[in-house]
């Protein structure tokens, strides 16, 4: 238990994100394709995902050795069965100084409304949603599950009336398909103390067929933005801290650029990856992750899975956004939806 773990660039490990389902209830075009997530599609059987034990036993040498935040993803992590349970075991951990981590989720905010109060009361600080178009149609064509708008925009509000909030929206933009839905958006979002943020569309997995060219650059959003709202730029409230701030200079709260493509970060990327089957991932872009679930399910004893995290850690090179190409998009990769956002 160090707390100053670095990894081969001289960065420290202080972000877990847990998948702990590789199903989802929608098909996100760009994400889960119908065509390659279809009826029969091989999710992983039940046997082979992490027990709640498991993470949690996990969990805990990751904050051993510097985690400060955990985030639950998936898939939809909401759709994990007894979600709360795991919640309340992670909410009791400690880092070596002895504060609470930050722990939260990122949800597709469909299950919110009804489930927003039990992950509240469970230990839950905030939560972020994603969520790419107000327009009804159109909304239902990217989450291609018939998915209603008004229930991801109850859900948001239910989770800041449970005390989740201020509640982050997530919408990837995609130049050509939904990238008219960002001033409606912003209109939306502003002046209710929700935080929207663009992330710029990636070329995550090997499903979505990505392109530079359905990439809006996070310099256009602004631009868009703020000749109908001016904006001035916030400071960011942690180091490596993913989106960059605005504020709207009339008062009207703040939005973020999330801008991989065009400005990568990885040179504070302190984020470690725990599939859904217990492999530890270094990069959201990485061909192959560390079978941690070999050690818990092997015996080994908590010093000796440390010391095997420490390692893989310690030898961690990994800065894909910095070298992205047409060539390392062509992958193989990992699936964003087995990974965890
Ligand atoms: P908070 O600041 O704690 O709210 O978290 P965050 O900014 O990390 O937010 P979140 O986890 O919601 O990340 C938002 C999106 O940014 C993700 O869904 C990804 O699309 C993208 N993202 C997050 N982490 C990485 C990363 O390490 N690499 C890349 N390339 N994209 C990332
Ligand atoms: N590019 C950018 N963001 C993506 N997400 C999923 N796929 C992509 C992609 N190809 C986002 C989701 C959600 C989070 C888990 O990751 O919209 O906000
Ligand atoms: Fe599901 Fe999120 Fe992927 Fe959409 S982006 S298919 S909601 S995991
Ligand atoms: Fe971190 Fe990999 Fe994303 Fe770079 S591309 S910020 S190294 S996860």
């Amino acid at each position: 238990a160090t707390g100053s773990l670095l990894d081969a660039r001289a960065r420290p490990l202080r972000d877990l994100r847990i998948s702990v389902t590789d199903r989802c209830n929608f098909r996100c075009v760009y994400c889960m394709p119908k065509e390659v997530f279809g009826k029969d599609y091989p999710y992983l059987p039940h046997a082979d995902l992490l027990s709640f034990e498991e993470i949690v036993r996990l969990a805990r040498l990751f904050v051993a050795h510097g985690a400060e935040k955990i985030r639950l993803t998936g898939g939809e992590p909401l759709l994990r069965k007894n979600i709360e349970t795991l919640i309340a075991s992670l909410a009791e951990l400690r880092t070596p100084e002895g504060r609470p981590v930050d722990l939260t989720l990122t949800t597709n905010g469909s299950l919110l409304a009804r489930k927003a109060r039990g992950l509240a009361a469970a230990g839950l600080r905030r939560v972020t949603v994603s969520l790419d178009a107000l327009d009804e149609a159109l909304f239902k064509r990217m989450n291609d599950a018939d998915f209603p708008v008004g229930d991801v925009l109850r859900g948001i509000d239910a989770a800041a009336a449970a005390g989740l909030g201020p509640v982050k929206v997530n919408m990837v933009v995609k130049k050509g398909t939904n990238d008219h839905q960002i001033l409606p958006m912003a209109r939306h979002f502003r002046g209710s103390g929700h935080i929207l943020r663009f992330i710029e569309y990636m070329d995550v997995g090997a499903s979505n067929g990505w392109k530079m060219d359905e990439v809006l650059p996070s310099a256009e959003v602004l631009a868009r933005i703020g000749a109908a709202w001016p904006l001035a730029p916030a400071a960011p409230l942690y180091r490596g801290e993913v989106a960059r701030r605005w504020r709207y200079a009339d008062g009207g709260g703040e939005i973020g650029a999330i801008s991989s493509v065009t400005q990568a970060f990885c040179g504070d990327c302190s984020r470690a990856r725990l599939s859904t089957e217990g492999k530890l991932y270094l990069c959201l872009f990485a061909q192959q992750g560390y079978d941690l679930r070999a050690l818990l399910r092997g015996g080994r004893d908590d010093a000796e899975i440390a010391s095997a995290i420490a390692h893989v850690w310690q030898q961690r090179g990994d800065n894909y956004s910095e070298r992205r190409s047409a060539e390392t998009a062509r992958g193989p990769k990992i699936e964003m939806s087995y990974i965890g956002g």
